[in-house]
């Protein structure tokens, strides 16, 4: 499907430990790979004539380099930092000079787990969230930020 989205950039970011999805406490966050997650968010950019450049990273600094990077390169993010949500103010900094669209997502509902994950730093500065879904959220996240490029424009 080709709207007025067609030829965007999208950047999706995945933070610390999401290498090990598919493996990592599958009871909480699926079965699925991050290569499967990312496969399938790839195949549903195609069909809306998006363009996506997925990144994974166990670092902050790193993570903070990239979202500096993204600052001319794209037209939206779709961001799941993970433990990072609630720890990082550099993070939360870094998105906060970008004028695009933030969409922060989580595998898990991260208010309905332990009371340090409810805080998340970037939440006030994300213009959505997608909570709870497990990897099904990527690509609610990916149709909400299509939908949100639309609007604007
Ligand atoms: C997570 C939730 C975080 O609290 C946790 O540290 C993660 C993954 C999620 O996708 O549910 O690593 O962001």
């Amino acid at each position: 499907m080709a709207d007025n989205t067609s030829g965007r950039n999208v950047f999706v970011i995945h933070g610390p430990n999401l290498n090990m999805l598919g493996t990592r406490e599958p009871d909480i966050y699926g079965h699925q790979t991050l290569e499967e997650i990312n496969s399938a968010l790839k195949a549903q950019a195609d069909r809306r004539g998006l363009h996506i450049e997925t990144f994974q990273s166990n670092h902050e600094g790193v993570i903070v380099d990239r979202i500096q990077q993204a600052h001319d390169a794209f037209d939206g993010i779709i961001i799941n930092s993970a433990a990072y949500t609630h720890t990082s103010v550099a993070i939360r900094d870094a998105l906060s000079m970008l004028t695009i669209p933030i969409v922060e997502i989580h595998l898990s509902n991260i208010n309905k787990r332990e009371s340090f994950r409810h805080t998340s730093l970037i939440a006030d500065i994300a213009t959505a969230r997608i909570s709870g879904f497990g990897a099904q959220g990527y690509q609610l996240a990916l149709e909400g930020l299509a939908h949100l490029l639309s609007i604007e424009g």
